[in-house]
């Protein structure tokens, strides 16, 4: 696999300077007869499903290839329909993020999430009605809001921290995935800590787990194309969701005749409140679709981007030692050093790896035009391991941003503009608490010199082996 079994390091000879800059390369809107004198994007003779398996299967593989024999910018034809383009250039990504909204409609609104979150949820819809859920939710997911949140992540890392076996090995990502579930649930629902097993909210947690479990089978893959273009979901997929679905409609009806609802300050009873521009509330069905994209974005991609963190520290002596080092012994740039391996490790390893806009009118990428309507990919994982912009790219070096702060266009693994991630700032509480947590509690070792393939689930990019790491000890 391209570049991802590097070899060690050698700090003594590596390059001083570790964030770098890019030519410029002229990007955004044009009109027809400037798009008459470009040329489209170069692409693979190779049939669609060829393309989609390949992506789907191996993107790592299928974006690096493409760079190594195109350049910035290349064609491909995959999951959605059209001849999509795909670049890597952080000025291409900064007209995108920078566009009015109508003009950079979302691709989640066609990607296989929209069988299982709906067309309407605030990740899958466009228009006024994604600006408005949006406006509704930013409030919640708000730093301010998000610090109230610490005490409550540090318990929960600290529950599972003390459950986990010395001398033997362990996959994170499950492990991480259960103190994410429970600190979205506690938002969203207003619960305390874990949520009770007798209760819709202990049974919906349960479901989830189940559904995010089986979706790593090998059936899974072929369950979510044969999805692909519908706004519900059907075969296994609508089966998987039966039960968190069931659970997620018995929580709505019991918060309906809650007499205390206008009181409460979940998120649930926010949005169940909130009315539309017609004064209209939200069906039941809608509440489902938004609770359904805030409980599944809000768990598993910060639970599997701080299994990353740690598949990467186990196999850099150097950082992880560094890290550990400033938590234990408390130093004074022990916030800055968890910050920096944060940035580095969603860098490195983006859970998500691309994201993308349908452009509605014609579009310049550099030296390429494409015509209104094509799908425009922005490859976080190319742009992310730009040698120009982040020199010695596959290595693991969170000194790298030590006199640097990540740049709005270079370092996009929360993606940009309007539709950037609503939960960013509860992942990274989430990521430094935890993060500080393991590495003062924990010895933590590899348990294969080799790196962790990547391996690409619906739309995020996971270790294959959950980040596998040994408890070597723990502490007090
Ligand atoms: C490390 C963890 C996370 C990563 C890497 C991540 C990444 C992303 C990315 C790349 C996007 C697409 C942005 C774009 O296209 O410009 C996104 C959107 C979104 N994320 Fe996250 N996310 C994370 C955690 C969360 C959490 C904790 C929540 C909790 C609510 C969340 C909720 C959302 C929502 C609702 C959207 C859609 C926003 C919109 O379209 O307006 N994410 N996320």
């Amino acid at each position: 696999m391209n570049s991802i079994a590097q070899a060690p390091t050698n700090h003594a000879t590596a390059p001083a300077e570790l964030v770098g800059s890019v030519p410029s390369s002229p990007a955004g809107e044009i009109d027809a007869s400037e798009l008459a004198g470009l040329p489209l994007p170069p692409i693979r003779r190779l049939p669609r499903p060829v393309q989609v398996i390949w992506f789907g299967q191996r993107q790592w593989n299928f974006v690096f290839a493409n760079r190594a024999k195109y350049g910035d910018v290349w064609g491909a034809r995959g999951y959605v329909p059209g001849r999509a383009a795909v670049t890597c250039h952080p000025d291409h990504v900064q007209s995108i993020f920078r566009a009015p909204p109508d003009k950079v409609p979302t691709l989640a609104a066609e990607s296989p999430l929209r069988p299982v979150l709906g067309p309407d949820s605030v990740l899958t819809a466009n228009g006024p009605r994604h600006l408005r859920q949006r406006k509704l939710l930013l409030p919640p997911f708000h730093g301010e809001a998000i610090a109230r949140y610490e005490r409550m992540i540090a318990d929960a890392a600290e529950r599972e921290i003390e459950r986990w076996p010395v001398g033997k090995s362990l996959a994170l990502a499950p492990r991480m995935q259960a103190i994410t579930l429970d600190v979205i649930m506690a938002g969203i629902f207003g619960i305390e800590g874990k949520p009770k097993p007798n209760t819709p909210e202990g049974r919906l947690r349960r479901a989830i787990r189940g559904v995010t479990r089986s979706s790593t089978l090998p059936g899974a893959k072929i369950a979510e194309l044969m999805n692909l273009g519908h706004d519900e979901p059907f075969g296994l997929t609508w089966l998987a969701l039966k039960i968190p679905d069931r659970c997620i409609y018995a929580i709505i009806s019991k918060r309906r005749r809650d007499p205390d609802l206008e009181n409460r300050n979940d998120i649930l009873s926010l949005i169940m409140r909130a009315r539309t521009e017609d004064g209209e509330t939200l069906s039941d069905r809608e509440l489902r679709n938004e609770l359904m994209t805030l409980v599944l974005a809000g768990h598993e991609t910060t639970a599997n981007q701080l299994a990353w963190t740690w598949e990467r520290l186990v196999r850099t002596p150097d950082a992880q030692e560094r890290l550990v080092t400033a938590v234990r012994d408390e130093t004074d740039d022990a916030d800055d050093v968890i910050e920096q391996t944060i940035t580095e490790a969603m860098r490195s390893r983006p859970v998500i790896p691309i994201t993308g806009r349908r452009v509605a009118v014609p579009w310049r990428l550099g030296d390429y035009g494409v015509p209104a309507g094509t799908p425009v990919a922005l490859s976080i994982l190319l742009l992310h391991h730009r040698e120009d912009l982040y020199p010695d790219p596959f290595a693991f070096r969170p000194e790298r941003w030590r006199d640097h702060k990540p740049g709005t266009y270079e370092w996009i693994p929360f993606g940009g503009g309007t539709r950037r991630c609503l939960g960013a700032a509860l992942a990274m509480a989430e990521q430094r608490v935890v993060l500080r947590a393991m590495a003062r509690r924990l010895d933590l070792e590899a348990t294969t010199s080799e790196p962790e393939r990547p391996k690409h689930r619906n739309v995020t990019m996971i270790p294959a082996r959950g980040g596998r790491v040994l408890v070597r000890a723990r502490r007090a």
